[in-house]
């Protein structure tokens, strides 16, 4: 695993950006005929990285017509057009201002009338692009990772989840603070269809994470913090920033700064 820890949420979210860029130009230079195969997350933690890969799109280095994109979850019972679904979110803070092709955009149908046969073609049309080539994602403070609450399996597929009350209170911020309006369920990706992607790149922001990046970086593999599955990730990066280290050991902190001070991308 890899721990780039940067000084604050502008400068994780501009490496982040950079990163997921370099490796779609790699993959658009490399002559492969398939197109490149991101997950997505929503949430405040990816909103500066959307705003970072909207300016590269804006200053015409970066398109995303060879994209096809995956996103990890959605509230079960809200429309695409209630703005708190993420549908909206994704259309809102990035579909509407770059190239993706509106046929490449995959988003699980919270209003569908069959929740496991969604779920069920969510995990085949991602089989069908040959897996996902880099997943970005967020974490809740209680380490979940797109909506496997604590004690999801780490081996779990696409699915329909129950939000925990805490879940749900943290989230109600943004449903005008009141619990009641948040979905108790959700239709979400599974921890194994995450760790399944080539890459996995979380981003961790804030001190209230600070809790959960110690779970995920210093803890033993535990289905308690989901997020921790990645430790048998093949190819898994953290970036997170000074915020959220809190909670780190002093000799983990000074490891990671140690190793990624010759950047490499
Ligand atoms: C929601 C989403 C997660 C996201 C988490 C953290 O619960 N389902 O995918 O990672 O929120 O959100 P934020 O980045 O706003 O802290």
């Amino acid at each position: 695993m890899r721990v780039v820890i940067q000084d604050n949420y502008e400068k994780m979210s501009k490496w982040a950006a950079d990163y997921i860029a370099a490796k779609i130009k790699a993959h658009n230079a490399s002559g492969v005929k398939r197109p490149f195969v991101l997950g997505l997350p929503t949430g405040s933690s990816p909103i500066g990285v959307y705003k970072e890969l909207v300016k590269k799109y804006e200053a015409g280095e970066l398109s995303f017509k060879n994209v096809v994109t995956f996103n990890m979850d959605e509230y079960l019972g809200l429309p695409r057009e209630h703005d708190q679904s993420y549908w909206y979110f994704m259309h809102d803070n990035f579909f509407d201002h770059v190239d993706v092709l509106a046929e490449n955009i995959n988003i699980l149908n919270g209003m569908t009338n069959d929740p496991e046969g969604e779920c069920r073609r969510y995990e085949e049309k991602i089989a069908s692009y040959g897996g996902i080539d880099l997943f970005m994602g967020g974490i809740g403070v209680d380490g979940h990772l797109a909506f496997n609450e604590p004690y999801t399996s780490l081996s779990s597929r696409t699915g329909v989840r129950d939000l925990t009350t805490d879940t749900r209170i943290v989230n109600s911020r943004f449903f005008g603070n009141d619990m009641e309006k948040v979905p108790r369920q959700a239709l979400s990706v599974g921890i194994g269809t995450v760790t399944d992607a080539k890459e996995v790149l979380v981003l961790i922001s804030g001190h209230n994470k600070a809790r959960a990046l110690a779970a995920t970086v210093e803890g033993g593999v535990s289905q308690k913090w989901t997020c921790s599955a990645l430790q048998l990730h093949n190819a898994a990066i953290i970036a997170c920033d000074e915020a959220a280290c809190g909670e780190l050991t002093v000799d983990t902190y000074k490891y990671f700064l140690d190793i990624e001070k010759k950047e490499r991308i």
